[in-house]
């Protein structure tokens, strides 16, 4: 599909709002555009569906029709609420624009919801990101006559291309004129009146174009338009687009053509359905047999990694190794480094938002490993930036092809996962982790475990992660955690403890837990709990322990500073672990395994603990208060 410029017609429009209801905000954001040769709205809707990891405070639509009226309709709340405002209203129009918004700044009300629009309502904007330099502008604006009707920094960017329209302007000059003068991070599109084709860009928020049969789409993320294609341009920043449902065309931020090429999305559309599922989250979980083959297939051969991405001698410049990640990432992260120390690499993971502004000292022989699920989160890209201005070599471990992260570090490493949706990260975890173990192969050959590792002995843990999936399948059949949750449900608090590669699957694990359970739940190392938390413990404190089958008894004489407590311990631990199941309450095991691996096997453990416990507490499994999957602004 090419762009025809012949098929940039400008009709004489006339141009009413309707808005269903006033709304607005600022955001990371889930967009979708689709532009085709019927009617538009069914798909955004179903795009915003698709979209809602990203953001649920509220959803909005606008939809121009053929005579050049554009309606707004949006709702504070999820996209049912719009889908039930929409139920009696009729937005016909082949070309539209769709928003849904996790708020960061102002409260989430129909007021902040998007689309925005001018004071002449010739103009309907999305937006994803943050304007910094909003409030500058909105004070010219005022004082130029323009009224706002939301606290939004998106609200700016109608109201600059109503003004550069009022002085003449074409609409892709006008929409130039307007992100010209935005300063910040932002994914825009728009809509006018009196013009069929849509205009977007990007600068710093992701926006990828799908190219469908008899529609074409732009969106935050591909599963927004994966049921309709899965041929996609992943957008540079500052790229312009201008597409309709026939054509598109890219030019760079000065106007000049530029040459994206089309890819094809491996991911399947039935990937990103729930399917017989109550929740993503458990569908995601479930899967991970599935997405570690992904992650290591064609990644081992002799029991040693070979990653296409690294050929032999790729790495030999590296002395060591700085992990700089979010969230469950930044606990992939931790995993890793713990995986490197032991082959004598030298490896620190670190906050991504503490180290983009507080960097450590970095040498021309370190590598900056970003690890990051969407490759969009702002702090990772921090990092990640705050590197690549250092002599640090950069890699960007994600699953996302076309990410920001992707684009920007100076090597990618894919962890092929397949798309996650459920805010809380779980396979993408342990795909994470499968391709940092394969990483660490590649360092250790290429010399940089000079610092002298552990010598190995027995089944490598590259070996043993081929047959880590049917393990992996053997605790997805479990029903023990399912147990325990409703047992502990009266629990006040919840701690989880480990050492070694247990540790930071204790943070995992009560990160999972109390991000979708909203109870109180906190990670330790095990070591750690007598400087300070025991303090907290009592019998209504569960203290969940991992045991990964290294050094183990270490760990045992914590679970007894607790249990002397009245705490009940559950065991995390391998089956033949005998005296853990003895000395523990209740024990979760799973099959004996590399105890490298075994922290793996223990995380899928407590994703189901957590999982269960928030289904008995009816809670929003996968779209959790206040969260989102994706953070794009720091
Ligand atoms: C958010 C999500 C977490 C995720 C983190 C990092 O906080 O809620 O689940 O782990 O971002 O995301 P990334 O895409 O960089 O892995």
């Amino acid at each position: 599909m090419t762009y025809d410029p012949t098929k940039q017609t400008r009709e004489a429009a006339v141009v009413s709002y309707r808005h269903c209801q006033p709304s607005e905000a600022v955001a990371m954001c889930g967009i979708i555009v689709r532009a085709g040769v019927d009617d538009a709205l069914d798909e955004l809707v179903a795009g915003l569906e698709n979209l809602e990891y990203r953001g649920y405070d509220s959803a909005g639509v606008a939809v121009r029709d053929d005579e050049g009226s554009i309606t707004v309709c949006k709702r504070e709340g999820e996209t049912d609420a719009l889908e039930a405002a929409l139920e009696d209203r009729k937005l016909d129009g082949t070309l539209g624009i769709g928003h849904t918004r996790w708020s960061t700044h102002g409260a989430p009300s129909d007021e902040n919801a998007h689309p925005h629009t001018d004071g002449a309502n010739r103009v309907a904007v999305v937006h994803n990101g943050i304007i910094r330099n909003h409030d500058a502008l909105r004070s010219e604006l005022r004082e130029a006559g323009h009224e706002f009707t939301s606290e939004t920094d998106t609200e700016v960017v109608p109201h600059l291309v109503a003004d550069a329209l009022d002085d003449g302007a074409d609409p892709e000059t006008a929409f130039r004129r307007a992100i010209d003068r935005l300063e910040g991070s932002y994914a825009v599109a728009m809509l006018v009146g009196d013009d069929d084709a849509v205009y977007a860009t990007r600068h710093g928020s992701p926006l990828v174009l799908g190219l469908g049969e008899t529609a074409n789409y732009l969106a935050s993320d591909v599963p927004a338009f994966l049921e309709h294609t899965d041929r996609v341009v992943y957008l540079e920043d500052d790229d312009v687009v201008v597409v309709d449902g026939d054509s598109y065309r890219i030019t760079d931020g000065d106007g000049t053509p530029v040459g994206r090429s089309v890819e094809t999305v491996e991911w399947s559309a039935a990937d990103a359905r729930k399917g017989v599922y109550n929740h993503f989250m458990r569908k995601e979980i479930d899967e991970q047999p599935v997405s570690l083959r992904q992650t290591v297939e064609g990644r081992i051969e002799a029991d040693r990694g070979v990653l296409e991405e690294f050929p032999p001698g790729s790495l030999t410049d590296v002395d060591d190794v700085v992990f700089v990640a979010c969230g469950t990432s930044y606990h992939a992260g931790m995993y890793g480094s713990t995986l490197l120390r032991r082959r004598g690499i030298q490896a620190t993971a670190l906050r991504a938002n503490e180290f983009a502004h507080d960097p450590m000292p970095l040498t021309e022989r370190t590598l900056v490993v970003a690890v990051t699920q969407s490759g969009e989160t702002a702090d990772t890209l921090a990092a990640l930036r705050a590197a690549s201005e250092s002599p640090a070599q950069t890699l960007a471990v994600t699953n996302v092809v076309g990410s920001s992260a992707a684009r920007e570090a100076d090597d990618r490493l894919f962890i092929r996962a397949g798309p996650e949706i459920g805010v809380a990260a779980t396979k993408t975890f342990s795909s994470q982790v499968a391709a940092l173990a394969l990483l660490a192969d590649r360092l250790e050959e290429d010399g940089a475990g000079s610092a002298g590792g552990e010598a190995a002995s027995g089944r490598t843990v590259t070996a043993d992660l081929t047959s880590l999936p049917n393990d992996v399948e053997t605790v997805t059949n479990d029903e023990g955690a399912a147990r325990l949750a409703a047992q502990y449900a009266d629990a006040e608090s919840y701690f989880f403890i480990g050492r070694g590669v247990g540790y930071p699957v204790a943070l995992e694990g009560a990160l999972k837990f109390k991000e979708i359970t909203y109870e109180h739940a906190e990670g330790f190392a095990a070591g750690q709990l007598k400087h300070g938390p025991l303090a907290l413990v009592t019998p209504a404190t569960v203290v969940v322990a991992v045991f990964t089958g290294r050094n183990d008894d270490r760990t045992l004489h914590n679970i007894r500073e607790a249990q002397s407590r009245g705490a009940p311990v559950v065991g995390v631990g391998p089956t033949s672990a005998t005296a853990v199941r003895e000395a523990v309450d209740e024990y979760l095991e799973f099959p004996d395994v590399n105890p490298n691996l075994a922290g793996m096997l223990a995380n899928v453990h407590l994703q189901l603990l957590a999982y269960h416990a928030a289904e008995i507490r009816d809670r929003a499994i996968d779209k959790p208060r206040n969260l989102a999957k994706s953070v794009t602004v720091e």
